[in-house]
């Protein structure tokens, strides 16, 4: 969904066909033209390809690409589109796939409140200043701008869901890579809730709060692994530069939204 940042919200996990349940909260789809590994886990690498998870998977689309190919070459609306795009009218799953990777790779959020106090048309407020200043010392290693993600997969401290199980190493199934997830971008991140790879939080107050709670441990990457002490004031400050990551201009951006017929 465009104006959550392309993400399912108000469900933990996520829904597919016939109100199944996925296993995962989806990810919100914000400059992946920059993104090496793509999915909570990196199962996947390659923006081409990755159609054919979420198509196939039988909690998601259920579906095969042979039928989706049949079904579009079906639909006259379907064969003049492709045409359009690729001078003939075959419909082939090659150039299926090219296509979805060429939207998907256009979806580029670079015209929040931030990006344009980076080039100094507009200032932050005092909070969303002193916001900024915590969010480099306590997020911004893993949280990495401009994209607000190093591209790796991290622990955050998060405690294992008993009833889900998912310890996210299901793809490599080494020990060291336990409860290691996509951190995953903040761009828009005020409208992509719930949070966190099983959409355990509801808000950005709750990801903090989270964040605060976190003690000494050294299983933990350094960044995490003494208190961050973070005041009331502190917080409310952190969520209000976190909003400043909004780019109204992508969310409601025509070129990305449903086409009119
Ligand atoms: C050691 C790396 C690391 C640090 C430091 C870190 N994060 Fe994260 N963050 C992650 C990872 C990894 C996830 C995803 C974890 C998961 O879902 O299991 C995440 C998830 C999040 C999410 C949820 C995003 C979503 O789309 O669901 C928010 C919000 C967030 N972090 C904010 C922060 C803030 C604010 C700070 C600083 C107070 C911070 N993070 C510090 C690695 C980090």
């Amino acid at each position: 969904m465009q104006q959550t940042g392309f993400t399912h919200v108000d469900h933990q996990l996520s829904h597919g066909i016939d109100g199944k349940i996925g296993n995962r909260n989806s990810m919100a789809l914000i400059n992946l033209a920059w993104n090496k590994d793509f999915m909570w886990d990196g199962g996947v690498n390659n923006l081409e390809m990755q159609p054919i998870n979420p198509i196939t998977n039988p909690l998601e689309m259920d579906e095969t690409i042979e039928h989706v190919i049949a079904k579009l070459q079906a639909s006259e609306k379907y064969r003049i589109l492709f045409a359009k795009a690729f001078g003939d009218e075959k419909i082939t799953s090659q150039r299926l796939l090219k296509a979805l990777a060429q939207f998907t790779v256009m979806l580029t959020s670079s015209n929040a409140k931030y990006d344009k106090v980076m080039r100094k048309e507009e200032s932050f407020t005092t909070q969303e200043q002193h916001g900024y200043d915590l969010f480099k010392i306590n997020c911004a290693s893993c949280h990495k701008e401009p994209l607000f993600s190093d591209d790796r997969f991290e622990k955050n401290g998060l405690s294992i869901d008993e009833t889900l199980n998912d310890f996210g190493i299901k793809i490599t199934n080494k020990p060291e890579d336990y409860l290691r997830f996509k951190t995953p971008t903040l761009r828009n991140i005020q409208f992509t809730f719930p949070y966190m790879h099983d959409g355990r939080f509801k808000s950005l107050t709750e990801v903090i709060k989270h964040y605060n709670s976190l003690g000494h441990d050294k299983n933990l990457p350094k960044e995490l692994d003494k208190p961050m002490n973070l005041s009331n004031n502190d917080r409310v400050d952190l969520v209000a530069f976190l909003v400043t990551l909004t780019d109204k201009d992508f969310l409601f951006n025509n070129r990305f939204s449903f086409p009119r017929e």
